[in-house]
């Protein structure tokens, strides 16, 4: 067996938690991610016929049972995970039920998976309807998206066209716009089925003074897609208060979406 601190996937969750960690988007626990793994991959470094304990998830999840996803630990530090991983990580494989997670590594505390696990979970399903090569879902609260939450309005068009406008290559990194959902009850099934429910039109989904959500095909994917709304929201935050001399015009977003070639959401600019 291969040393599965070694792992590449290990050290991705690492890495990325580091980083999100240092752009001060995950103070103490905030944030969780989850990154659905190969199982001959996993394989390679773990037996996958040892379940060390089962932990109920608190709904079905038929269409990922014997899916494996390697989960942040539900109360940890994005800050410890880097010289922690075996207690702050968890590989989990969902179980024949759909509703027991069977823990294969990590969590060595005792601990267990993120209590947003139904919004991942749900949100992998969503993203996996449109997407079969999503892996990627991150939870995050980044700075100026969040303060921006309280300043602008919390509606799809409204947010993605302000967004939009404030990079000129946002509208071809996110053609598809941003979900906004309003404040919610967090670790809930509920607010989980309403993030899928926006997880199948976009990669983004905002929840509504708190933070976001984002999915993708690769950890860079996700990231950088989080990077640059929170990017965009800076822009935003930084002029706000001042007046707006120059704009990018919609018609000037449409030619540079165009000129990409991205599926983007026409009705979402005003032409
Ligand atoms: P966990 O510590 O359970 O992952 O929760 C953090 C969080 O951001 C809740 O929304
Ligand atoms: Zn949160």
């Amino acid at each position: 067996m291969k040393d599965i601190l070694k792992a590449p996937f290990v050290i991705e969750m690492e890495k990325t938690t580091a980083n999100m960690y240092r752009l001060g988007w995950d103070e103490r626990n905030g944030g969780n991610i989850s990154l659905l793994l190969d199982t001959e991959e996993v394989g390679e470094y773990l037996d996958l016929s040892k379940v060390i304990r089962t932990i109920p998830i608190g709904f079905v999840a038929k269409s990922l049972v014997g899916k494996i996803f390697i989960v942040t630990g539900r109360g940890k530090y994005f800050k410890n995970v880097e010289d922690d991983p075996a207690n702050n990580l968890g590989i989990i494989r969902i179980g024949e039920d759909g509703e027991t997670a069977e823990l294969l590594w990590g969590y060595e505390d005792g601990g267990q998976f993120t209590s947003e696990l139904p919004a991942h979970l749900m949100s992998h399903m969503a993203r996996l309807s449109v997407d079969p090569e999503n892996r990627v879902v991150m939870h995050t609260h980044p700075t100026n998206t969040l303060a921006m939450n309280f300043v602008h309005e919390l509606d799809d068009k409204k947010f993605t066209h302000t967004l939009w406008e404030m990079c000129t290559e946002c509208i071809a990194v996110f053609p598809e716009g941003i979900g906004v959902l309003p404040w919610m009850l967090c670790g809930t099934n509920s607010i989980g089925e309403a993030t899928a429910e926006k997880m199948k039109d976009f990669r983004v989904v905002i929840w509504g003074m708190h933070g976001l959500y984002g999915a993708g095909k690769t950890m860079d994917e996700t990231f950088g897609l989080i990077e640059t709304v929170e990017k965009a929201a800076q822009i935003f935050m930084l002029t706000a208060h001042l007046p707006r001399l120059n704009t990018i015009r919609d018609t000037e977003m449409q030619e540079l979406a165009e000129y990409f070639g991205v599926n983007y959401r026409k009705d979402f600019l005003d032409l």
